[in-house]
């Protein structure tokens, strides 16, 4: 058997597969198709102070190379999630990464106060990133020194490794990596959607009552893969990739272009399965391989 093991931090994971926010609930609703334990780690739907409905729809559509979704981070809120929530997390043995926004720069070392307090929550991925919603946290992204200074505030309220969750939609993201590893990250999750729009040609309305929609799936896997390989030449705390990963192959990509770990997110929608394959796959892979610790591939690209 290959070593699959890896730190994010302090944060050792078995595998470096993870479900990507927002693409597997509370996880509980995926428990019937896997084994939950047999994930690197679980990243939760985004959770804010308080509860929200999300955006009016519609809200999801299908193109033919992904989905666009602008939910507007619906979620019940932190203190529903710690009640009715938590409970079922806290059953499993695979890492819990509990992924939280804020309407404003405060919100976020508050919801940390509130969920350090609460067992079983092994690491916090900051959302900065959402483009669905005014306050969706791509405003503290989107600027180096609010993102270094938003990081840096919840740094100072928590022990807990902090991932910060980067939105490709700017001009140069190996920055904002840097600023939040300067506000004292543990790591970052690279990307998020990308901005995108569909439209209904009869009715020339937009396809998303928003208009405008974060755009995921294997269409975006390209952009992705460039934006973690920028930001492995530029930082130095660990990236986990995400972007349009739907096979073992996706994931070895990744890893090669400098992630030391993945989140597989819309391929959860049509295989529930597919994040358990991808653990399997890799796990087979590095046998054939010859590759004894999954640690090896990551930044293994040969320019040359
Ligand atoms: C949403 O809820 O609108 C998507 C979440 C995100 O992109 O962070």
């Amino acid at each position: 058997m290959s070593d699959l093991t890896l730190k994010i931090g302090r944060l050792v994971l078995a595998n470096p597969v993870t479900v990507a926010s927002g693409t597997f609930g509370y996880a509980e609703e995926f428990a019937d198709f896997i084994d939950l334990n047999q994930l690197g780690g679980i990243i939760t739907k985004t959770v804010t102070l308080e509860p929200r409905p999300g955006n009016p729809p519609p809200r999801i559509a299908e193109t033919s190379g992904g989905m666009l979704n602008s939910i507007g981070l619906p979620n019940v809120g932190v203190q529903k999630f710690i009640t009715d929530k938590m409970p079922f997390l806290r059953t499993l043995t695979t890492k819990i990464i509990v992924n939280v926004a804020g309407k404003s720069a405060e919100d976020y070392p508050e919801i940390i106060r509130i969920l350090d307090a609460v067992e079983g929550i092994d690491a916090y991925e900051l959302n900065y990133s959402c483009p669905n919603v005014k306050e969706g946290g791509l405003s503290f992204s989107a600027n180096a020194h609010v993102a270094e200074s938003v990081t840096k505030s919840v740094r100072a309220v928590t022990n807990r490794p902090i991932i910060a969750k980067l939105t490709p939609n700017v001009t140069a993201i190996g920055e904002i990596g840097l600023a939040v590893e300067q506000g004292g990250a543990d790591a970052v999750s690279a990307v998020n959607t990308f901005v995108g729009m569909a439209i209904d040609i009869p009715s020339r309305r937009p396809k998303i009552a928003m208009v405008t929609a974060g755009y995921s799936g294997p269409a975006i896997k390209p952009l992705a893969l460039a934006k973690v390989y920028e930001l492995y030449k530029k930082i130095h705390i660990p990236i986990i990739g995400i972007g349009g990963i739907c096979d073992t192959n996706d994931a070895i990509e990744f890893l090669i272009a400098g992630a030391a770990a993945i989140q597989v997110g819309t391929a959860n929608f049509w295989d529930p399965c597919i994040s358990i394959k991808i653990v399997e796959g890799l796990q087979t892979w590095c046998r054939q391989n010859h590759i004894q610790k999954i640690t090896e591939l990551t930044g293994s690209l040969k320019i040359k």
